[in-house]
């Protein structure tokens, strides 16, 4: 049985049986308690064995960390926090954990919990995080593929910055002694991937509507608390769609999200709301339901710079004109302090965003689009896509990328390419966003950021 069941079936007078690890055990004077978890649920188990116990000695001295096999009876127990316990016939000890364990019963800080990242799913915030991680990537296939999208796995290894901001990680080959190699495997330059938007683009063309769902790789050497080197990006992308279709289905599948969360991951939110972030779940609740605030690029300039002028409040970057790569700062003052909901900020500047982007009719901004939310800042980043071919190539010019290197993709928009739009949601920043957690390193199962790659 798995501890998951035991909490299905109430069943008074049961036996059960199973196998979990010890979070504590108490000897008392007349009867021992112990607490044990089998992460198939973020409730433990309540064990009560005695001196009847034909190795009562041995279990008693039972380590924190230890896996043991539990045979009982189940006891119902209404008037208490916990529905039931087991009084324990048999315990047998499947394996002992050594006196240092590191996850002792006290209270470990994020901070400590970080090192040891190969145990730290085994505490009750790291479980629930990840299983709402893992319950929410599966929403958003559900999604995807209710509303008919085809996924497609588009490639890791690649040869196109697709943002064009020059922050890939290289791949190389290695000689014998571990030493790159200089002649190139691919005969060209090759990096992984920072999007697998350009390919899902073609894939578009194909299907309509397609998505990507997988690992993106990005060297910048920020050290933020929402910047990893390696992270998981969702990219859609629909053909004959503009960018208001765009806002639509950001939106449409934030709130199947946040839906599905809130059914399938109820007791982990609730848990994470008494450690990471109190009124978590009425969060997801409002946000499921609410209505997001749609503001143009120059809105929020004007928003922005008014607020300086009358001394709202104090950037450190003050200095608010069009044409300001939005810091976060900004964005957060936006949409928590003046909408205090998720914004999206479309048209922005044509200098400030991917070579990519469907330039508007005014000439100097583009049809992008950015999803700011609360607490995190930037969520989603997407657009409308650049379907003119010689406007393509004169956005390849202005920002010095080889078109050649591109052709097969520049060439969609010689081959029948009528408006395209899609974008890239961080699948981490999403996780923060749904746990409270307020550091990406700690939504990661093994995270890796600039000079950490542990585990
Ligand atoms: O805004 P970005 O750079 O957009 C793209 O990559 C487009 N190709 C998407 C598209 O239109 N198909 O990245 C998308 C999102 C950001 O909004 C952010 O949530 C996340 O990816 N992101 C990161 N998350 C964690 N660590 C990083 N270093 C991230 N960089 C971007
Ligand atoms: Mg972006």
């Amino acid at each position: 049985m798995e501890i998951k069941d035991l909490y299905q079936d109430l069943k008074n007078e049961q036996m059960v049986e199973f196998i979990a690890r010890v979070r504590s055990n108490r000897d008392g004077k007349k009867v021992s308690f112990l607490v044990l978890s089998d992460g198939t649920t973020i409730h433990d188990v309540q064990v009560v064995y005695k001196a009847d116990l034909k190795n009562y000695h041995d279990v008693s001295r039972v380590r924190v960390g230890s896996i043991l096999a539990v045979e009982g009876v189940m006891e119902l127990t209404p008037t208490r926090d916990q529905p039931f316990e087991i009084k324990a016939t048999n315990i047998e000890i499947l394996d002992e954990a050594i006196p240092d364990y590191p996850l002792q019963k006290k209270e470990h800080s994020l901070e400590f919990l970080r090192e040891i990242a190969q145990l730290r799913a085994r505490t009750k915030t790291f479980n629930a995080i990840f299983r709402i991680r893992s319950l929410a990537a599966f929403a958003i296939h559900k999604f995807f593929q209710q509303e008919n999208f085809v996924y497609v796995n588009t490639p890791i290894i690649t040869s196109n910055d697709a943002e064009g901001a020059g922050e890939e990680f290289g791949v190389v080959t290695y000689d014998q002694n571990h030493k790159p190699l200089i002649t190139d495997f691919f005969n060209k330059k090759a990096s992984l991937t920072v999007s697998g938007q350009l390919n899902a683009e073609a894939f578009a063309q194909a299907f309509k509507k397609v998505y990507t769902f997988g690992p993106t790789f990005r060297a910048e050497s920020s050290f933020t608390s929402r910047h990893a080197s390696e992270f998981w990006m969702i990219e859609p992308e629909v053909a004959f769609s503009d960018l208001s279709a765009n806002i639509d289905l950001i939106e449409r599948m934030l709130k199947f999200v946040f839906n599905d969360v809130l059914i399938n991951g109820l007791a982990e939110l609730t848990f994470l709301a008494t450690v990471n972030e109190p009124g978590l779940v009425e969060k997801i609740q409002t946000l499921s339901t609410s209505k997001y605030v749609i503001n143009t690029y120059e809105e929020v300039i004007e928003i922005l710079s008014q607020a300086v002028a009358a001394k709202k409040v104090n950037f450190e970057n003050n200095k608010i004109s069009f044409g300001l790569d939005l810091g976060t700062e900004h964005e957060r003052y936006l949409c928590e302090v003046v909408n205090q909901c998720p914004t999206f900020v479309i048209n922005y500047p044509k200098e400030i965003k991917a070579f990519y982007m469907k330039l508007n009719s005014d000439q100097k901004t583009v049809g992008a689009v950015d999803l700011l939310v609360p607490g995190i800042g930037e969520l989603v980043g997407g657009s409308q896509r650049e379907d003119d071919y010689e406007q393509l190539l004169n956005r390849c010019e202005a920002l010095k990328i080889n078109p050649s290197d591109l052709s097969w993709y520049l060439d969609l928009r010689r081959f029948g390419y009528y408006k395209s739009s899609g974008f890239g949601l961080g699948f981490e920043r999403l996780v923060m966003y749904l746990t409270g957690t307020s550091n990406i390193r700690d939504v990661l199962p093994f995270p890796r950021t600039p000079k950490n790659l542990l585990f």
